[in-house]
């Protein structure tokens, strides 16, 4: 299995830094699903394959990357650059123990900022789309509040991650649902007609409650014909990428399958790509019990292989591959 991965190539010196700084976001419906987990692996997995990468924690209930990453002390976290103790964002991102990888910690205090605004918040993303990075990954909190998802939408590429749990899927689906439909609520902001006909959709109280994204279609047709077909492009520009962690038998490999059918199925979205499945690792609990560094980085290790396989797929997906090819070891 090793040899099979050491002897996998991948370009080292892509020319992306003219296409900007790619931005990734990774939520979920719940607490303790691997979120952290699998921004840490794809940063680190990432770096590996020479990107220069910023893992952003934002995760506001329970911020741990930096503990996962084996650091204990933190130096600057981003509020310094809110607060202007610092000059540039670039110096609140610390160097971590790999190569290629910085972290900025406690993107928490931006929403302690008492409930930014839509503009602070694309203020923000900017900001942090000026790094010197080729790659930034938010690691988001659990939930479907407004900062999670916006920052969530606001990313370049969308991951949810699911775990195979009946109830962790409708929690998943939830998410995704609430995701889409935030979006479509800020597209329409300004529309005094359509806001009545969106709160029929999302309000769950609503006296005539419009419950597909099929019969919100209509009723857009039925206001404002021409914001129907903008309310189509936006479903149909949607994508989104799923990854299913925590993995044990061939039947949780089909939650992933199961729930991107149903999201196309009830939610109109067509560009829902699966990245991959990840392994259950008792490895990485019992690292995580001893405060070490949670990487999926061990040869002969089936979670390794699987996340080693995605990101060099990955980038391949994201990247147009030129120049140097540079082999990376596991
Ligand atoms: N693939 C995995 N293999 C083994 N344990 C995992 C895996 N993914 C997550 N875990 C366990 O779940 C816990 C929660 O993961 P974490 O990434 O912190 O979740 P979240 O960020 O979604 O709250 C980890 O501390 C770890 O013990
Ligand atoms: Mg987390």
């Amino acid at each position: 299995m090793s040899d099979n991965l050491s002897d996998r190539t991948v370009s080292g010196q892509m020319n992306v830094a003219n296409l900007g700084c790619k931005l990734w976001a990774v939520g979920g419906g719940k607490g303790g699903i691997g979120k952290s987990l699998i921004s840490l692996n794809l940063a680190y997995w990432l770096a590996k394959l020479k990107q220069k990468v910023v893992l952003v924690d934002a995760d506001l209930g329970g911020a741990n990357l930096h503990t996962l990453l084996g650091i204990r002390f933190v130096k600057h976290t981003l509020a310094d650059y809110l607060n202007k103790r610092v000059a540039a964002l670039d110096d609140v991102a610390i160097p971590t123990p790999i190569s290629g990888l910085r972290l900025i910690c406690g993107a928490s205090d931006i929403v302690g900022l008492a409930n930014p605004k839509y503009q602070q918040k694309q203020k923000i993303i900017k900001a942090l789309q000026q790094l010197d990075a080729d790659h930034l990954i938010l690691d988001l909190g659990a939930g479907s509040n407004y900062d999670t998802l916006d920052f969530f939408l606001s990313c370049h590429y969308k991951i949810a991650v699911i775990t195979p749990q009946p109830t962790a899927l409708q929690n998943g689906y939830g998410f995704i649902k609430s995701a889409l439909y935030r979006s479509i609520t800020r597209e329409f902001s300004n529309n005094t007609l359509l806001a009545p006909v969106i709160a029929r959709a999302t309000d769950q109280n609503a006296n005539d409650p419009i419950a597909s994204i099929t019969d919100l279609i209509d009723a857009f047709e039925k206001v404002h014909p021409s914001n129907s077909e903008r309310l189509q492009k936006l479903i149909s520009d949607f994508h989104l990428y799923l990854i299913a962690n925590m993995v044990r038998t061939a039947k949780d490999r089909k939650a992933a399958e199961i729930i991107k059918t149903v999201i196309q199925k009830y939610l109109n979205l067509e560009q829902v790509s699966l990245l991959g499945s990840i392994s259950y690792d008792q490895q990485v609990e019992d690292s995580i019990a001893l405060m070490k560094p949670a990487f999926m980085n061990k040869t002969n290790n089936q979670s390794s292989l699987e996340f080693y396989e995605m990101v060099y797929d990955l980038i391949k997906m994201t990247s147009p591959v030129k120049g140097n090819e540079n082999k990376v070891h596991l």
